[in-house]
């Protein structure tokens, strides 16, 4: 009687693992070919509809830790070049930025910084905010390094 529940017992665990692994195999390639889709209905690539349009046109390598010394670098750049349109904790001429990191990628970020017109155009993210804000970022003559460092203190800046 024992050994017979301890059977039975191993088999449902079996059925329910199988059966969970195989639907979340099937969820994670449905959910991703949906995402193509809808990144090719909007004219862009799968990378571009996660990622934003842009120079950065891969995932780049950026470790969980906080460089502190690159974020104060780029707290320096921020309060030249983007303070007087953007707070962290408000809505200003620009969205508040505190939790962008939460809500973009990496990549994405940097895309906008570098590339904010065309991401008004082509992004469907950044084209609702355009309507939301009804001003137009420009581009502020900032280098791919510079970006990297405001990226870097937005990370730091975030809860
Ligand atoms: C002229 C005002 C202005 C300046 C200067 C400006 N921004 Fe923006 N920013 C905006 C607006 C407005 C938006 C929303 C998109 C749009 O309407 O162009 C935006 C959007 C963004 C976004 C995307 C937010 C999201 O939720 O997706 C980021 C990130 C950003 N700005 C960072 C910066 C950084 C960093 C700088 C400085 C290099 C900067 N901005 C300078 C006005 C500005």
């Amino acid at each position: 009687m024992k050994n017979k529940s301890v059977v039975l017992f191993v088999l449902f665990t079996l059925i329910v693992t199988a059966c969970g692994g195989g639907e979340e195999k099937k969820e994670s390639a449905s959910s991703e070919s949906f995402k193509a889709k809808v990144a090719a209905k909007l004219g862009l690539t799968e990378f571009e509809f996660e990622n934003g349009v842009g120079p950065i046109k891969e995932k780049l390598n950026i470790p969980a830790e906080i460089d502190k010394k690159m974020a104060a670098e780029g707290l320096k750049i921020f309060e030249s070049k983007c303070m007087s349109c953007h707070k962290l904790d408000e809505k200003y001429t620009g969205p508040a930025l505190r939790d962008v990191t939460k809500r973009r990628t990496n990549e994405y970020i940097m895309n906008m910084i570098l590339n904010p017109e065309e991401m008004t155009k082509r992004h469907p993210e950044a084209r609702k905010l355009l309507g939301i804000h009804a001003t137009q970022m420009t581009f502020q003559n900032v280098t791919q390094e510079d970006t990297r460092k405001l990226l870097e203190y937005l990370r730091s800046e975030s809860k």
